[in-house]
């Protein structure tokens, strides 16, 4: 949610920081602020954007090698300037920046007040500041105080504190799943984040802290211990991203930009994996044996949002190509029905950020039940990535834009390499079969540049004639109803339209009544098994008026002459249809939210990564 970060070194720390914040802010943007150390401690805040804090930055610049920034996304207390992290306890003495929530904050703050302490904001995080001003002032370290203070918090926390009184030093710590804590390792200056991206400038040399793992951070040190103080020898991680990946470079956007990486991120995510020759499918990170994927009688697949359309598309793949069971849920349904699991059973989890709460905790709940677990996740070393037994790492890239498009794109791929991965391994797939597969899966990067580069789609025009509407419907069928349901999310996260995908065959059933003349109704029509199905959804909408928008395979004039309105697209295997279809849903919500005025990367209310529930 909120963005952490830090640095210590020789720089302009506030600079440094700011920088880094600007990197996170699709995170969280109500608030933000900095703590520096020159001497004293002084914090700048400002309340809405970033811009803002800038702003102030200018006026009373922040000197000092020491720093650690927020930018917020309220969960405790109202998005005002009082409410903006850092929060400093009454001495000065100590600052702190939190993400999660401190669930027995009430509690703690009562007994605080009755021990003398005043609070001056609304947040569940000042408890932290005053707990650790209590722990000093009773005498112990920066490092123990903080220690006994995150001993006491309930919930889930990533955390930044700095005193004055040992002012070389930044603590951080990571306390469950709140959203990745990372130090980032220089020369003479050391970094934290909460996120790869707003440090990838400085270093590609990163820690990651685990659960209940705290770090003592300087220019020249970088000391890991546990939260009962024993120490804990970590590994750097060498991360693969380089920094103009996370750029916008000439695009206006970065959902846009992501929207045009895709050819490029599809060819990553099937480089050095698929050999076009044979049709063979390698998986080095998820190694098994033919007896291992013959052992598997069901996956379940569990993820959130974006993320929990593209596993339906996988419980279709997998169940096609590898003849494996495959049931799916939201995360965060998962671990509250009591889901039965068994050493028989894989849970498969899908996160691009590899941080999303529900996710993690349907993992842990597959965990308790003796399930393997596998992922699909963009982050290398997020929590995701580091519970798994076995892990495909999306090779999209950063994703900056809140609005998920190009890790979409890379998972459908991804998961069509595990259906065709365990169907080789467990013997359903054929090799002619594969060869054929494989031939196709080559030429997606290909369509989907096509997609991008045709002019023939004037998404422009058909925002201008219904960016006003209030209401779109989606409709699909067999494994475009997930994209459907997709393209519908992306329209009402970016533009607030409101939108609902639906499986067009149930449209009878309900749906259909909304239809009239206000009512556009977006059909994939592209041509595959239930073609005619779908042409005669197309008929059913328009003799009831609704403004058909067909998307179809190009040259498709049957379905043009029923539609008022064509979207159209290069013909790929009907297996991976959803990929290129998807691309087009993409430009038609990302247009319509342009043409809107709304704010594409930043939407109002939502947040890239969920860190809380
Ligand atoms: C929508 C979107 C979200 C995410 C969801 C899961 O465009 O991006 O719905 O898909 O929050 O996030 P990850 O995949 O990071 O677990």
């Amino acid at each position: 949610m909120c963005g952490i970060v830090g640095y210590a070194g020789a720089k302009d720390a506030s600079a440094v920081v700011l920088e880094g914040l600007k990197k996170l802010e699709y995170r969280g943007y109500d608030s933000a602020g900095i703590a520096s150390l020159n001497g004293r401690l002084a914090i700048c805040r400002a309340q809405g954007k970033l811009s803002n804090l800038e702003i102030k930055l200018k006026e009373k610049p922040l000197p000092g090698r020491v720093a650690i920034g927020h930018t917020r996304w309220a969960t405790h207390g109202a998005p005002v300037e009082r409410n903006a992290h850092p929060h400093a306890d009454e001495s000065g003495r100590v600052a702190v920046v939190q993400n999660g929530i401190v669930e027995n904050f009430i509690p703690l703050r009562a007994q605080l007040q009755q021990e003398g302490h005043r609070f001056k904001s609304d947040t569940d995080t000042e408890v932290i500041t005053h707990l650790i001003d209590k722990y000093m002032a009773a005498g112990h370290d920066l490092a123990a105080a903080c220690r006994l203070a995150f001993q006491q918090l309930e919930g889930a926390h990533a955390i930044a504190v700095v005193s004055d009184q040992e002012p070389g030093k930044i603590i951080a710590a990571r306390l469950g799943h709140a959203g990745g804590v990372i130090v980032g390792l220089g020369h003479g200056e050391n970094y934290l984040a909460s996120d790869i991206p707003a440090i990838l400038e400085h270093t590609q040399r990163v820690v990651f802290l685990e659960d209940r793992e705290m770090a003592v951070i300087t220019a020249g040190s970088v000391e890991f211990a546990r939260l009962d103080g024993s120490p804990v020898t970590k590994e750097a991680v060498g991360i693969t991203w380089d920094a103009a990946a996370a750029d916008k470079g000439r695009y206006r956007h970065f959902m846009q930009k992501e929207i045009y990486e895709q050819p490029q991120s599809i060819q990553s995510t099937l480089r050095g994996r698929v050999d076009f020759t044979t049709g063979r499918v390698t998986l080095e990170e998820l190694p098994l044996s033919p007896a291992e994927a013959a052992a598997i009688e069901r996956i379940v697949i569990v993820a959130c949002g974006t993320s929990a359309y593209a596993v339906l598309v996988g419980q279709f793949l997998i169940e096609r190509l590898a003849g494996v069971r495959v049931s799916v849920d939201y995360a965060s349904e998962f671990r509250y029905r009591n889901p039965l699991v068994d050493a028989k059973t894989v849970i498969l989890a899908i996160s691009q950020s590899g941080e999303t709460v529900d996710t993690l905790a349907a993992l842990e709940e597959g965990r308790r039940k003796g399930g393997k677990l596998w992922s699909i996740v963009n982050v290398q070393g997020s929590a995701v990535h580091r519970i798994s037994d076995g892990a495909i790492l999306m090779q999209a890239g950063p994703e900056i834009g809140v609005a998920s498009t190009k890790a979409f794109t890379a998972t459908l791929t991804d998961l069509f390499l595990l259906g065709m991965y365990l169907g080789q391994l467990r013997g359903v797939l054929t090799e002619a079969g594969s060869r054929e597969l494989a031939a196709a899966l080559a030429r997606l990067p290909e369509l989907a540049g096509q997609v991008l580069a045709d002019g023939g789609n004037d998404y422009e025009a058909l925002a201008e004639l219904y960016h006003q509407k209030e209401h779109f419907l989606f409709l699909g069928r067999g494994l475009n109803y997930p994209i459907a349901l997709e393209g519908a999310l992306k329209l009402k996260e970016i533009s607030y339209i409101h939108a609902e995908g639906y499986p067009a065959g149930e449209m009878k059933h309900g749906p259909i009544a909304l239809i009239d003349r206000d009512m556009p109704v977006v059909c994939l029509v592209p041509k595959d098994n239930v073609y005619e199905k779908m042409i005669s959804q197309v008929e059913q909408v328009r003799s009831r008026n609704g403004i058909v928008i067909a998307l179809v395979n190009e040259g498709d004039e049957g379905v043009a002459k029923k539609s008022n309105h064509v979207l159209s697209i290069p013909r790929a295997h009907p297996l991976l249809t959803p990929v290129i279809a998807v691309i087009t849903l993409q430009l038609l919500a990302y247009y319509m939210a342009v043409r809107r005025g709304a704010d594409v990367d930043q939407p109002r209310n939502l947040a890239k990564s969920v860190t809380v529930e």
